[in-house]
Order: C-alpha cells, then structure tokens, then sequence
C-alpha cells in the first residue's frame, strides 16, 4: 500500500483564490490588506521564504513592504522600525523573519510587535489565547497543518496524536490546536525516552524536528496520518523532510516534501493578515 499524497500546493491554490476574491471585495470597501516582512542579515534559506512571503502577497492581492536590513543593525534600529509599521495605517500584518543575529533579542522583537499585527501569532498574547482557545490568528505552519487534515477528511477527536519536536513556532502550538479538536496528546522531543515506541502508537504523527529522514518506517503504525513539516537539505542538497520516503508504504496519508505542509503555512499567514486587515477596520 501506498499513503494519498496530501497536496499542499493544490490547497494552498485553492484557499489563495479565496482570499484574493475577499481582497478584492475588501478593496472596494477602501481597505487593502498589507504585510510587511523584515530580515535581518543575509541567512539564505531565509531570503528564500522571504521572496515566497512577497510572491504569496502579490498572488493574494495584497500591499507589501519589505525591510532587508543589514546584519549588524542594532536592536534599537529594528524596534524602532517596528513602533513605525506598529502605527502605520497601511501596513495589517508585521512578520520579522526568524532567526535574528545573535546580538537581537528574538523575545524583545517578538514582544515588540502589536498583537494585532502580529500575523505570526507569537507575541505572549497571542500565546496566551491560543491557549485558552480563544484566538484570531493561528500559528502559519500548525494552522496549515489543521487546514490539510480537514480538507482530506481526517478528524482528528479522540486520536492518538504524536508530535514530534517542542518549538515555540511548531511543537508547541500544534499540540494546543490538535488538543482544541479534541485529539490525545503527546509532544516528543530529544530527551523522551522510548521515541519508536511513543510514535507507533500514533494515528496522527506530526513531525517537525528539522533533522532529515528522522521518521523511519518502524516509528509508524500501519495506516497513520503522517505530517511532516521538515525543510531540510539532503548529502545532495536537494529539499527534504523529516519522515523517511519509504514511510509512505507504511502510512494511509502523508505530506510530501516539498509540496505538503510548506505551502499550506505560507498561505496561512495570508489568511492571518486578512483577518487582521478586515479586525482593523471594524469588518
Ligand atoms: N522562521 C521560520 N519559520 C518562521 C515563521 O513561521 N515566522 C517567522 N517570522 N520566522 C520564521
């Protein structure tokens, strides 16, 4: 057996038509959703999610501004950008690409960003409601993640879910969403005793470690959800995730690298910034 391939690029196409056609009732409205996306130095695979975050604006129909900003740029310089974008009238969504260099606080960039602004729904705030269950922006890749289960069907109440990898930015907040839907949680990481053994009992495995080929067939239960949310580079070079390729022998669905999840977290940082636009202007 074979896992369905969940595509994520065919969604993403499909949920970024819909946002273009709100964007386009919007604009007669008079409002015009914009992000605005910051880098700091020169890290490549940043500059390559970066140039999809603009590519992804235009295709959306939406206002963008970007900020390259040298890497010696001084703390005081990058907040001071954001107060800036934090009271621009034009700009809905503000997105400072991660990591930062070494000398910046990631946490004070990240406190510094107005909640209502804040598209990547890491500002403590909006931590705390995802919490609580009360919220209006879902993190990008966890958000994703949820859109691709629904649209092939996968509830996942009631389920084994294991994810894999405890970050702020992934682990942790698709713990909470897939808790919030009612599944049965566990979240791995590198000092969890027995990893094969917690994963096999799995009906919906996220995997998001940023290690490649992590996830091998003997971590799966036959006819798992498998997601992997990996963007690593292989001996080759060539784009790769966490799960291992021949898992998709051994799950009924799985997210190809490149293709699955990517896509989808990209296009949910749009729908953010819509929502944040439409929350601004009262609609
Ligand atoms: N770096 C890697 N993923 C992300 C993300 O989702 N948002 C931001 N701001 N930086 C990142």
């Amino acid at each position: 057996m074979s896992a369905v391939k969940m595509d994520g690029k065919a969604l993403s196409d499909k949920v970024r038509g819909s946002i273009l056609a709100e964007t386009e009732a919007l604009k007669k409205k008079g409002v015009t959703p914009g992000l605005a996306v910051i880098i700091v130095g020169n890290d490549p695979a940043s500059e390559i999610y970066v140039r999809n975050k603009e590519k992804a604006c235009a295709a959306c129909g939406f206002y963008s501004e970007k900020y390259a900003l040298p890497a010696q740029t001084t703390q005081d310089e990058l907040l001071g950008l954001i107060d800036q974008l934090n009271r621009s009238p034009q700009i809905s969504g503000i997105l400072c690409q991660l990591p930062v260099p070494d000398h910046i606080s990631e946490q004070a960039v990240i406190n510094a960003i107005d909640p209502k602004k804040d598209v990547d729904a890491f500002h403590p705030v909006n931590v705390g409601r995802i919490m609580v269950g009360s919220f209006d922006f879902a993190p990008c890749t966890p958000a994703g993640v949820m859109e691709l289960l629904d649209e092939y069907g996968i509830d996942p109440k009631g389920r084994e879910c294991v994810v894999v990898g405890r970050s702020n930015i992934v682990g942790k907040p698709m713990g909470m969403l897939l808790l919030h839907r009612h599944g049965t949680v566990t979240i791995c990481h590198s000092r969890t005793q027995n990893l094969a053994e917690v994963c096999r009992r799995a009906d919906i495995l996220v995997a998001a470690v940023g290690k490649a080929g992590f996830i091998t067939p003997d971590m799966i239960k036959d006819g798992a959800v498998v997601i992997d949310v990996g963007i690593n580079r292989d001996a080759n070079g060539k784009v790769c995730g966490d799960v291992d390729p021949a898992v998709m022998d051994k799950a009924a669905f799985m997210t190809p690298v490149p293709g699955g999840a990517g896509p989808m977290t990209i296009t949910m940082l749009m729908k953010n910034t819509l929502t944040a636009a439409k929350l601004q202007n009262g609609l």
